[in-house]
């Protein structure tokens, strides 16, 4: 029920005509307008009671792979999610690979509380179809409610948890030094990068499938060998990534790594 309401919220230009027109100044009215239907729904309404922190700390391990959170945390592959909560979707003007769906999203009016943040997270793709966020969901609602009580302290009042350091990325897969060390060589990945165009796109767009381009290096090198090493479970990208050599990888996410 929640799902189709936002559906229909961020999917119809026509439903809300003066969306657009003074988006800025009206923001705090449809962001209540918005908050206001959820709550009239009796379904949402039973989902405010906010979870526990201490284990959404522990599940925040599923996202620290592509986000970070806490002071001096930065984009990655998915945009830090400090003072998540009240923000507009798509809206961080420094994370350069939003996709056009999540922005639209934001545009005309998805803000993130505890309902909207329910709903992505129980399945990204049923809130917002061509998200880039290559995530199955977590079908537990309870786990849900912890991450985003975990969630919420970077929220209210930042500067009252100092001392609080930004969860560390966990790789996938731990790689030895000498492996993230390597120099990825641009041209060569340009040539390799001719079999990964018949299905990725240079343009970023993600039709279905995953964009590749403008990512942190680091963070396509392991991505690749999660595949190699099997704990991603793509047959087709096990199969591609098992062919390439490391020195390979490497430059395949420099060659990438550059495109927008
Ligand atoms: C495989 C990488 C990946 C994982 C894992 C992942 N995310 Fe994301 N996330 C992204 C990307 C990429 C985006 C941007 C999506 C878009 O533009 O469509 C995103 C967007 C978001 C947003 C919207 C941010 C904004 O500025 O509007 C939230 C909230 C979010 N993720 C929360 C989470 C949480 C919580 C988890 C763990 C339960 C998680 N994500 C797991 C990659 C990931
Ligand atoms: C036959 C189509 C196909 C080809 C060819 C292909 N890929 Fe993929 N790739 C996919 C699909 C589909 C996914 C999403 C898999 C998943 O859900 O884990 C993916 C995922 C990825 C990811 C992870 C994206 C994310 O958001 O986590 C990377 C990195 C990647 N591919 C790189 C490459 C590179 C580099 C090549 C060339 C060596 C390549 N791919 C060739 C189809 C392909």
């Amino acid at each position: 029920m929640v799902l189709k309401v936002i559906d229909l919220f961020t999917n119809s230009h026509n439903m809300f005509p003066r969306i657009n027109n003074d988006l800025e100044q009206d923001l705090p009215k449809y962001k209540a307008f918005f908050v206001g239907i959820l709550l009239s729904l009796p379904l949402a309404a039973a989902s405010e009671e906010l979870g526990n922190a201490e284990k959404g700390q522990e599940n925040f391990g599923k996202c620290a792979s592509c986000h970070q959170i806490g002071k001096g945390a930065t984009h990655r592959v998915g945009p830090h999610l400090n003072k998540i909560f009240g923000r507009r979707a798509g809206s961080e003007e420094d994370f350069k690979r939003y996709s056009k769906g999540l922005k639209r999203a934001g545009q005309e009016g998805l803000f993130w509380d505890f309902d909207t943040l329910d709903a992505f997270l129980e399945n990204p793709k049923s809130l917002v179809s061509d998200t880039r966020m290559s995530f199955s969901g977590i079908k537990d609602p309870s786990d849900r409610a912890d991450i985003i009580a975990y969630m919420r302290i970077f929220s209210d009042d930042p500067s009252n948890i100092p001392e609080a350091a930004p969860t560390a990325i966990a790789p996938e897969v731990s790689l030895s030094a000498e492996t993230l060390a390597i120099v990825g060589d641009r041209d060569y990945g340009e040539y390799l990068s001719s079999e990964c165009l018949t299905c990725h796109q240079t343009n970023g767009s993600d039709q279905g499938i995953p964009a590749i381009t403008g990512w942190p290096e680091p963070d396509f090198v392991v991505a690749m060998h999660a595949y190699k090493e099997k704990v991603r479970n793509h047959p087709v990208m096990q199969m591609m990534a098992g062919r390439l050599s490391d020195e390979e990888i490497a430059a395949l996410a420099a060659y990438f790594g550059e495109l927008q």
